[in-house]
């Protein structure tokens, strides 16, 4: 990046830097992944600009559906203008289909539909693991009030249902994904982060046979091969879409 930008921020997946104006920043998105609170890493060449054109064209359509986001302009391949916004410290995971950690942690089966979403918390903390975070200790831990809580699970429950017909759309089922909110300079809350197969699960519908095609950070997760293809593949339908 420009060095007339100052790094403000650098995560696993993204760099944040300042931008002209000062209610905006910079994301760049790395070519970095990681896994298992990055026990696992490895680059890969081209996957910044693929999540981050991705991300880009996902955030346009919500914004038209009315869900504020953090999203402001492409800058480059690999860039976007965002408002600046305090990032809420959880994660928000919502899971249409088990799969992942919730069949480690529990006896439900992996690729059960689940009869409604299920939302579940995770505290931004990567000293700690990311660990499950419940309603109660949120309150107790004054991470956000409840009524803030309750408006981030109504929101994401509504970009449910929009995602989940835009992947559908493209032949992909939506199994689950993560999502960060944050607070703007008016004290909004705004979906911040990125929406991108490294923090979506996305399985291809256009396969004849029962196997899952998984064409996200799971071939990453799981050493299945094929990362750029997969994320290439999820570029391209969405640009065939439009
Ligand atoms: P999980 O099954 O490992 O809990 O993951 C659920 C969803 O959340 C999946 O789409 C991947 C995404 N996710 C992230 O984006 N970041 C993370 O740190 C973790 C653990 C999961
Ligand atoms: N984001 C996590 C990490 O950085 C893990 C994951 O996405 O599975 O390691």
């Amino acid at each position: 990046m420009n060095n007339k930008y100052e790094l403000i921020y650098e995560g696993k997946a993204k760099k944040v830097f300042s931008y002209d104006e000062s209610d905006k920043v910079l994301i760049e998105f790395k070519d970095d992944a990681t896994a298992f609170n990055a026990l696992k890493k490895a680059k890969f060449e081209g996957k910044g600009k693929l999540n981050c054109l991705i991300s880009a064209k996902i955030f346009e359509f919500l914004i038209q559906k009315n869900i504020p986001t953090h999203f402001l302009e492409l800058k480059n391949e690999n860039t976007m203008v965002a408002q600046k916004i305090k990032v809420i410290p959880l994660e928000i995971v919502l899971r249409n289909t088990a799969y992942g950690s919730l069949c480690k942690q529990t006896t439900i089966e992996s690729g059960t539909v689940l009869a409604k979403p299920l939302i579940d918390f995770y505290l931004k903390n990567d000293d700690l693991n990311d660990p499950l975070i419940t309603k109660d200790r949120i309150e107790l831990m004054n991470i956000i009030s409840l009524e803030d809580l309750d408006f981030i699970v109504d929101l994401t429950l509504k970009i449910n249902e929009f995602l989940k017909s835009f992947f559908k759309k493209i032949k992909l089922q939506l199994v689950d994904f993560k999502l960060e909110f944050g607070y703007d300079l008016k004290n909004n809350i705004v979906l911040g982060d990125e929406i991108s197969p490294d923090n979506c699960r996305l399985w291809d519908l256009n396969q004849n046979s029962d196997t899952i095609v998984s064409l996200d950070k799971d071939r990453f997760r799981n050493d299945l091969g094929g990362l750029i293809e997969a994320y290439s593949e999820i570029n391209r339908r969405i640009n065939n879409s439009m």
